[in-house]
C-alpha cells in the first residue's frame, strides 16, 4: 500500500448505517481484530477486551439496549469494545483509539461500518448478554459495503 493509498482509507472513513446481508468472512474480522489489538494505549495497558458478536438474536438484544445503536440490528456483526475501567480518562482516549482503527481497518477491507455507543442506562443488558462486568462499552459494527 502507498502512502496515497493509506491516507485515502484514512480520508474516507465515514459512518454508514445500513447495510446488506451478506455475512462477512471470518478471515476479515480476523484481520480486523488484529489491527485493534495492536492500538496503542496508555501506558501500555491495553485496556480492552473485544467481543464479536455475530448471532441475529444477539445484535438485535444490543439494538434494543441503547437507541443509538440501532443501526446494530442490521448489520452482520458487531465488536463490542468493552473497556476494563479502571483508569476512565486515558482509557477513554485509548478507546477512541482503538474505535477509530476498527473502523479505518473495515473501510480499508471494502466493509461498512458505525460506532454504536451504548448508553449507560443499555450497559447492565449489554454485559450480561455478552456475559462481562465491565461497566463501559461502545460498539463498532461492520458489515460487507
Ligand atoms: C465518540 C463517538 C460516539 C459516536 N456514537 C455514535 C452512536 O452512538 N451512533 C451512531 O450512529 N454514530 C455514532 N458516532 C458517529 C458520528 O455520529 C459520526 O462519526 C459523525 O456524525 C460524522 O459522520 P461520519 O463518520 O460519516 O464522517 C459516534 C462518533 C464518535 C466519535
Amino acid at each position: 500500500m502507498t502512502d496515497h493509498d493509506l491516507l485515502r482509507v484514512l480520508r474516507s472513513v465515514r459512518s454508514t448505517r445500513e447495510f446488506r446481508p451478506d455475512p462477512v468472512p471470518q478471515e476479515l474480522l480476523t484481520r480486523i481484530l488484529e489491527v485493534a489489538r495492536w492500538t496503542g494505549s496508555g501506558m501500555n495497558r491495553q485496556p480492552w477486551t473485544f467481543v464479536v458478536v455475530r448471532d441475529r438474536a444477539s445484535l438485535a438484544a444490543i439494538a434494543d439496549a441503547s437507541p443509538n445503536a440501532g443501526h446494530v440490528r442490521g448489520a452482520a456483526a458487531a465488536i463490542v469494545i468493552v473497556m476494563h475501567g479502571e483508569m476512565p480518562e486515558m482509557e477513554t482516549f485509548d478507546e477512541g483509539r482503538a474505535a477509530e482503527r476498527i473502523l479505518a481497518a473495515a473501510t480499508a477491507l471494502g466493509l461498512a461500518s458505525a460506532i454504536g455507543w451504548i448508553q449507560p442506562a443499555g450497559r447492565p443488558a449489554v454485559a450480561a448478554l455478552l456475559g462481562v462486568t465491565d461497566q463501559r462499552s461502545s460498539l463498532a459494527p461492520t458489515i460487507r459495503s
